[in-house]
């Protein structure tokens, strides 16, 4: 089956009212493909202003994070549901700078996705090994730890996006070349397979990680990779060039 062809814009902790009313004002403008799923991921306070903003019928709404509870004494945070209450329809989960920065486990993560699919998020749930670990050949083993601490908790991957991010490519301007993340990518489907059975070829893998329009055209005719999950070039312009380098 064919997979829809998906690109998610993690804006990070980037941005003002105005700055983002202009990217999506510039999407609105753009004659976006029909077929192409795009997921604009703001930062919380956000949210709403690109919800409402937002004209374009194939571009969706994401949230960077939330946590694994409905409501409750947990400060700071924020659930599923008022996610779900602001017309928000994604969350990504286990991005990397969680993991490092906010001491997120492979456990942690895999409660987050199972909790946040049981409240009607669909989640792009990353993964992605740090050059250490790329260096002592170890990167699909660290794939296939992340994936398998989810598959133990989530058996239906129908609303679950993979990003592939491999940390040492993010932000450095140092993408994956298109053909070892293919390699990455094919691992990655063939380890779901075992876990997930069938489902695995309609999973989308996304690769992140210096993605820009520059160069998302070698990507094309790379069989598993479904799209991708955009940090600095979703900010600006060219993130329309990249919807479209599928076409
Ligand atoms: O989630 C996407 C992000 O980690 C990639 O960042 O700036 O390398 O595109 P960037």
């Amino acid at each position: 089956m064919a997979r829809t062809f998906f690109v998610g814009g993690n804006f990070k902790m980037n941005g003002s009212k105005e700055s983002i009313s202009t990217i999506v004002q510039n999407l609105n403008k753009a004659d976006l493909p029909s077929n192409v799923e795009v997921v604009l991921c703001p930062p919380y306070p956000y949210l709403a202003q690109v919800v409402a903003e937002n004209k374009q019928p194939t571009v969706k709404v994401g949230a960077q994070n939330c946590y694994l509870k409905a409501s409750g004494a947990y400060t700071g945070e924020v659930s599923p549901e008022f996610l779900k209450d602001l017309g928000v329809g994604y969350v990504v989960l286990g991005h990397s700078e969680r993991r490092q920065y906010f001491k997120e486990s492979d456990e942690f993560v895999a409660d987050k996705v199972k909790f946040a699919l049981s409240e009607g998020l669909k989640v792009i749930l990353c993964i992605g090994e740090t050059f250490e670990e790329k260096k002592a050949g170890k990167t699909i083993d660290v794939c296939k730890r992340e994936l398998s601490a989810v598959a133990e908790k989530v058996k239906d991957w129908t609303n679950i996006v993979v990003a592939y991010e491999p940390i040492w490519a993010i932000g450095t301007g140092l993408a994956a070349t298109a053909a070892d993340a293919e390699e990455v990518h094919a691992d990655i489907r063939k380890y779901l397979s075992t876990v997930i059975g069938a489902q695995a070829e309609e999973v989308r893998i996304l690769y992140g990680g210096s993605a820009k329009a520059s160069n998302v055209g070698g990507f094309r005719d790379k069989k598993n990779v479904d799209g991708f999950l955009v940090g600095g070039a979703s900010l600006k312009p060219e993130f329309a060039d990249i919807i479209k380098s599928r076409q």
